[in-house]
């Protein structure tokens, strides 16, 4: 019976090349409305980085990183020959910060800021360190030093923020913990990762975030931006270039195209923005724990099939799981599974039968496949719309860095969605892994705007 079931989810979970190919040309689309002068589901917010970097950009840089996993900050010294140092602390966002207040969440930055300044400048700052701002949300720009919050995405919620330029709240929040810091530049994780492996590797052509949530940024040219008619200069040339942050989570917030089953229905609808985010709910890292829950608990408590007079109440609590439960089942390198025991032992205190946990890798993998091969559908897209024959897609992130097989899995799902011929002997458009988007990149778009400013531009 239990076989029988797993194929039922192979069904649900299992999606056809053809399928991404479908997916593919709906996106390209998608991509397109959302530049147009009415706009569509995908924000494509530009960036305001109106340059590809040389690789000669120079000088001393501080950035933070605000919106995966961590709050980081980096010192970043550019070489101006492609090459950088950097140092950095990792502060972990305690969880009541993620749906706490306004004041809380820019405290704490202040106080971490402060204490890497304290501890790397122990002898004080001349003037002030002009500093990046990676803010990994939906932010929509009308210059390089702003960032109006459209929506919080991946389980953030905290009042008074969306709506609000952040830069001038993060300003104040800096002046209050009294540190000499000037926010300069604030971009998007993708942008900087776009940016940063721009700097290391002319071949990028994309940034890629596969992380907690999930988006893409590219350079598009402003001729090809309707959006952008009345904001820019008059004497910027049609074909100048701009960074875009598509947001692309957001896609297919209508349901045209994507297989959505009723585990993902019931993530967005217990989510704090239902509606929202409908193409990173399937597959980003925030999420991939909590559709194996649902699944398990429905094979336990509706279907009575696994679990059988075992307490079900740990497991009934939403996100009990992160993305590292499937990830760790996925590498449990046991016959028996034992890890897997383990693992749910560990945290829902339930004991599992050896059938069962067959049942549960089966699934994780089912799961990891889905969200790779879906994830993929972004890069296809942002290659097709800019006819890309080639490519490094330079990504991070957790999933990315650290889900087994997702690389082996999105290699493979990229050569069904562009149907290379046999001839083809090495994969043309390819994943990268990328450089530190979020302190490099934040530094090089930092330096960059410095260079235009000083430009008069
Ligand atoms: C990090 C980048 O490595 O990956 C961040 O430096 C990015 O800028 C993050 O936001 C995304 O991954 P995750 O898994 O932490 O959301
Ligand atoms: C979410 C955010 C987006 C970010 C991505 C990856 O989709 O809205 O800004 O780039 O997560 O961190």
């Amino acid at each position: 019976q239990l076989l029988a079931v797993i194929k039922e989810y192979e069904g649900l979970l299992t999606v056809s090349g053809e399928k991404l190919r479908q997916i593919v040309d709906h996106f390209v689309g998608e991509l397109n409305k959302g530049l147009s002068k009415a706009g569509g589901n995908i924000p494509m917010i530009p960036g305001w980085v109106m340059e590809f970097p040389t690789g000669k950009e120079k000088g001393d840089y501080l950035a933070i990183d605000l919106g995966g996993t961590n709050l980081r900050v980096v010192l970043v010294k550019l070489g101006g020959d492609r090459t950088f140092d950097s140092t950095q602390s990792k502060y972990a966002i305690p969880a009541e910060i993620r749906t706490g207040t306004r004041d809380q969440l820019f405290d704490f930055i202040g106080d971490c800021l402060k204490k890497f300044v304290d501890e790397f400048f122990p002898d004080g700052v001349e003037g002030e360190l002009p500093l990046g701002f990676t803010f990994s949300y939906p932010a929509s720009q009308d210059k390089i030093n702003q960032g109006v919050l459209q929506q919080w995405t991946k389980g953030f919620d905290i009042d008074d923020v969306e709506g609000h330029d952040v830069v001038p709240i993060l300003q104040a929040s800096i002046e209050k913990y009294n540190v000499p810091i000037q926010v300069v530049a604030l971009i998007n994780d993708t942008t900087g990762t776009l940016v940063s492996s721009m700097y290391t590797d002319p071949e990028a052509k994309l940034g890629l975030i596969f992380g907690t949530g999930v988006n893409g940024a590219y350079y598009d040219v402003t001729g090809d931006i309707p959006k952008l008619e009345g904001k820019l200069a008059s004497d910027i040339p049609a074909d100048s270039v701009m960074a875009i942050n598509c947001e692309y989570g957001s896609f297919d917030n209508e349901h045209l195209v994507l297989p959505r089953t009723k585990y993902d229905i019931q993530i967005d609808k217990e989510s704090p923005r239902p509606g929202k985010q409908s193409f990173e709910k399937m597959i980003s890292g925030y999420y991939l724990g909590e559709v194996l829950r649902l699944i398990l608990l429905e094979l336990a408590e509706e279907k009575k099939l696994i679990f059988v007079n075992q307490d079900l109440s740990k497991l009934k609590k939403a996100y009990v799981w992160d993305a590292s439960i499937p990830a760790r089942i996925e590498e449990d390198p046991f016959e028996n599974l034992s890890d897997t025991q383990d693992l749910i032992y560990g945290s829902v205190g339930i004991q599992t039968t050896s059938p069962e946990r067959k049942v549960i890798r089966r699934l994780c993998e089912l799961i990891g496949d889905r969200s790779a091969r879906l994830s993929m559908c972004g890069i296809g897209a942002i290659c097709k719309k800019r006819g890309y024959k080639t490519a490094h897609c330079a990504a991070d992130g957790s999933v990315y860095n650290k889900y087994p097989d997702f690389k082996v899995r999105a290699a493979r799902a990229l050569r069904e969605i562009f149907q290379w011929s046999d001839e083809v002997k090495e994969d043309p458009i390819i994943i990268v892994p990328a450089e530190d988007g979020s302190g490099v990149g934040a530094a090089v778009i930092a330096a960059l705007t410095e260079q235009r400013l000083k430009k008069g531009l």
